[in-house]
């Protein structure tokens, strides 16, 4: 299994010869100690270069850029290939093979592209991708933009990229300077490739990918936890790719179980009833749909508790302070998690005076579940939103960026349009209840099958001093462990159960 690392910075280092020389120097990078002094090695030979093209010089910064391009591309690193080395570092410490590609090769500074017959082959030999890039305007910049491009136009590229696992990674000058905003465009064009994205690991608490802090060139070695964050966002694509191909040898023994969780319709269940339509017309082979209304359900909000879950409990154990006995999570907790794959839908009309909404309120109460040690990681979950035309909800957007943070591999949104009172892009909508049922059956294999190392779904609970407290404390009663042990019992057996060869 293969992941390719695409930097997309004009200040990249490496191309050709010099990106197969990333290869070989990072495979035999053997601790993070030593890949640290490697990226602090090579970001400095980056800047060095600049140095020496003429910016000490009072040389203007184009004349300089010049220069730079004269270089042989086999030696130093921006900002975005130290970050994108580091995730790529991640991939072989998993056991994946790695690839590199320079953006900058492929779509030079005068706008033109060049060489894409090359890129194209490089891309077509790749099973999965990380891309890294530089945050321009709380954006990814031109380079990937014409990246996405480049594949969205070729129909061979396209059939290559849909179904293969994405992972990104984003630097930028700021805390807080748009590294999230970046990757989330990023991995919704990806997700547009019906590519299928994972955020990054459970070390650094699983968001949107790596997110590294630096300006200047020469800079990023010195983040470390933003190095962490792009370390495990490596590692985590790398796992699940691993798995995904390792599943193409087993089946599974009975019925994916696809839940669709409606969280928002309309008084008279248009969103219920068109979904129930769907379904009964569409009966995939080897997937089992449960529809769950949760509009009619009773959902308390989230207070916010210092402690959450209340306790380290075991993954069938309801774990939420909120113990009415008709509240939602209370009554449902094990078939949640019994889910394979998820479906959060919402019916959303232009007349929203006579909707019931419940996703803000079903979204936060799930907190309990992701700091449960993620309960429903590695699900395979996509938002289906039917959407009146001018609706302008953006629900599909917010809900992939939260699905994201349970730990979970995004598929491309499923959206349905309406006007008046039609749906237009009907057969659209069912290919891509096809794909994500496919993706299901894969996904669920995968997961069945993946690392084996029990604590890889382990919640830490960055940024909260009380919970990090108890989880010492609970590391040191042998409780922790009996939870996590638990769990990876139930998964062993769930895949004895499950699966089989062949
Ligand atoms: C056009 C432009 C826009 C930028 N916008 C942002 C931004 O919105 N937020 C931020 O944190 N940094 C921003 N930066 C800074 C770069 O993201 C930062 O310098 C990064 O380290 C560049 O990585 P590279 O060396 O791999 O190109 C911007 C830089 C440029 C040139």
């Amino acid at each position: 299994m293969k992941v390719l690392g695409i930097s997309g910075s004009l200040r990249n280092a490496r191309y050709g010869a010099g990106s197969r020389q990333l290869v070989e120097e990072l495979e035999r990078i053997k601790t993070p100690e030593a890949l640290k002094l490697y990226l602090k090695e090579q970001t400095r030979i980056r800047a060095d270069e600049f140095i020496s093209a003429g910016l000490n010089s009072g040389l203007p910064f184009d004349a300089v850029y010049r220069n730079l391009q004269k270089l042989k591309g086999d030696k130093g690193l921006s900002n975005s290939e130290a970050t994108l080395a580091a995730g790529l570092w991640g991939v072989l410490e998993k056991g994946g093979d790695i690839a590199h590609a320079g953006l900058s090769r492929y779509f030079p500074m005068n706008g033109e592209s060049r060489y894409l017959d090359e890129l194209k082959q490089i891309v077509l030999s790749a099973d999965a991708y990380l891309v890294s890039g530089p945050v321009y305007f709380g954006d990814r910049g031109s380079l990937v933009q014409a990246f996405v491009e480049f594949i969205t136009a070729d129909p061979e590229l396209r059939a290559h990229c849909n179904g293969r696992l994405y992972g990104g990674l984003a630097v930028g000058a700021k805390r807080n300077g748009g590294q999230e905003t970046q990757l989330i465009y990023q991995l919704i064009d990806m997700c547009n490739l019906n590519m299928l994205a994972v955020g990054n690991s459970y070390e650094t608490s699983s968001q949107y990918g790596g997110t590294v802090v630096a300006g200047d060139v020469g800079t990023a070695w010195d983040d470390d936890y933003g190095m962490q964050t792009s370390i495990g966002t490596g590692k985590r694509l790398a796992q699940i790719a691993i798995s995904r191909e390792n599943s193409r040898r087993h089946k599974l023994k009975d019925k994916v179980k696809v839940g669709i969780w409606l969280v928002q319709d309309s008084t008279d269940k248009r969103g219920l009833q068109l979904i129930q339509k769907w379904i009964d017309q569409h009966q995939a082979e080897g997937v089992e749909y449960k529809v769950i209304d949760l509009t009619t359900e009773e959902i308390y909000r989230c207070i916010a508790c210092d402690l959450c879950p209340t306790h380290h409990a075991t993954h069938n154990e309801y774990a939420c302070i909120i113990k009415s006995k008709n509240d939602f999570f209370l009554k449902n907790h094990e078939e949640l998690i019994a889910t394979d794959a998820i479906l959060l839908a919402a019916y959303s009309p232009i007349d929203r005076s006579s909707i019931t909404a419940v996703y803000q309120k079903f979204m936060e109460r799930t907190r309990y579940i992701r700091r449960g040690n993620y309960l429903l990681g590695d699900r395979l979950v996509a938002p289906f939103v039917i959407s009146e035309v001018n609706a302008n909800q953006n629900l599909h957007i917010r809900m992939l960026t939260s699905l994201i943070r349970h730990h979970t591999i995004v598929h491309h949104p499923l959206i349905a349009l309406e006007m008046d009172h039609t749906v237009i892009n009907e057969e659209h909508l069912l290919a891509q209840l096809e794909s994500f049922s496919k993706n299901a059956i894969a996904l669920t294999k995968a997961r069945l099958l993946r690392d084996t190392d029990q604590s890889f779904t382990y919640y830490n609970p960055v940024g909260y001093q009380i919970s990090a407290e108890r989880n010492r404390t609970d590391r040191n009663n042998g409780v922790l462990d009996h939870v996590l042990s638990t769990k990876h019992t139930a998964l062993v057996k769930e895949k004895t159960n499950r699966l089989t060869q062949g």
